[in-house]
């Protein structure tokens, strides 16, 4: 019985990368680390176990480790470090200044950074040749922008990470890669887009003019696209693909916005 590890799987990106690697058959089960668990969905809810715990939280995370592999065996298949994001209010914070405040700069960092390298400490060692990590990155880590900084340093962290580790456990047989998701609708973007737009019910619209003027192809991405490509880069197909950085963003980071 093949198995991944999926950190926050419960909703949004992560629910689609879990869906993928099950209906793709890359694994069989999937054990999902989130801080805030819900149902899984009833079609898929017998092949996923949740197991609560916070990626920034190494004793949390040891313990869930420890709880996983006695559960589904000891050398997990792959490993999806996709929590991260932020919340309403530290997207307000960065809104309008150059300056976070540095205890916001040091959350973000916390969440989207140095989790990633938490739960791979934890996880990697106990895994074998064939195995395969996904790491949830960002465009926001490849292209500048004029605001999130904290959010985009981190993010090009997580791809300068993911490069590091590819060559470490290379020799192993293990393969490292990270998605760079582009503009999906998800609860970070029901509170971004109300911070950017200014208010709840601007949200959406906030949205949709991202996707207007940023995305040559003219279209949003969604939880199914970025499924697809992590599903694809776990799985035996990409046997020998490493260290690759995969932006599912519509062209976004080609760098000519093409609408307005
Ligand atoms: N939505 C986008 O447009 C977009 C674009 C690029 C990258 N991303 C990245 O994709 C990933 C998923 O984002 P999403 O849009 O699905 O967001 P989301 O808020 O819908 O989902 C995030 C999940 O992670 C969990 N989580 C958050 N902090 C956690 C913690 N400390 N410990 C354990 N679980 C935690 C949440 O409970 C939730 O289930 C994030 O890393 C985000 O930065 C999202």
């Amino acid at each position: 019985m093949k198995y991944a590890i999926v950190t926050g799987g419960a909703r949004g990106l992560g629910l689609g990368i879990v869906r993928a690697l099950l209906s793709d058959k890359v694994v069989d089960h999937v054990a999902v680390i989130d801080r805030a668990l819900v149902p899984p969905p009833a079609e898929i809810a017998d092949r996923i176990e949740g197991f609560s715990g916070d990626v920034t939280d190494e004793a949390q995370i040891h313990a869930v480790a420890e709880a996983i592999t006695s559960k589904f065996g000891p050398h997990p298949d792959v490993l999806c470090n996709n929590a991260g994001g932020g919340e309403s209010g530290w997207f307000e914070s960065g809104r309008d200044a150059e300056w976070h405040s540095a205890e916001i700069w040091r959350r973000y960092v916390e969440l989207n950074l140095n989790s990633v390298y938490i739960v791979s400490k934890e996880i990697v060692p106990r895994m074998i040749a064939g195995a395969a990590v996904c790491n949830t990155s960002s465009i926001a880590g490849m292209l500048a922008t004029p605001f999130l900084a904290a959010y985009a340093a981190a993010k090009a962290g997580v791809i300068s990470y993911t490069r590091t580790l590819a060559l470490q456990l290379g020799p192993k047989g293990i393969r490292v890669n990270a998605v760079a998701p582009g503009l999906i609708y998800t609860k970070i973007w029901e509170e971004l887009g109300a911070a950017i737009g200014g208010g709840a019910e601007r949200a959406r619209s906030a949205f949709d003019a991202a996707v207007r003027t940023l995305t040559p192809l003219g279209r949003e991405q969604t939880p199914e696209d970025i499924g697809q490509t992590v599903a694809f880069l776990c799985s035996d197909r990409a046997a020998n693909i490493t260290g690759q950085v995969m932006a599912v963003d519509g062209g976004i980071v080609l760098g000519r916005p093409q609408r307005t």
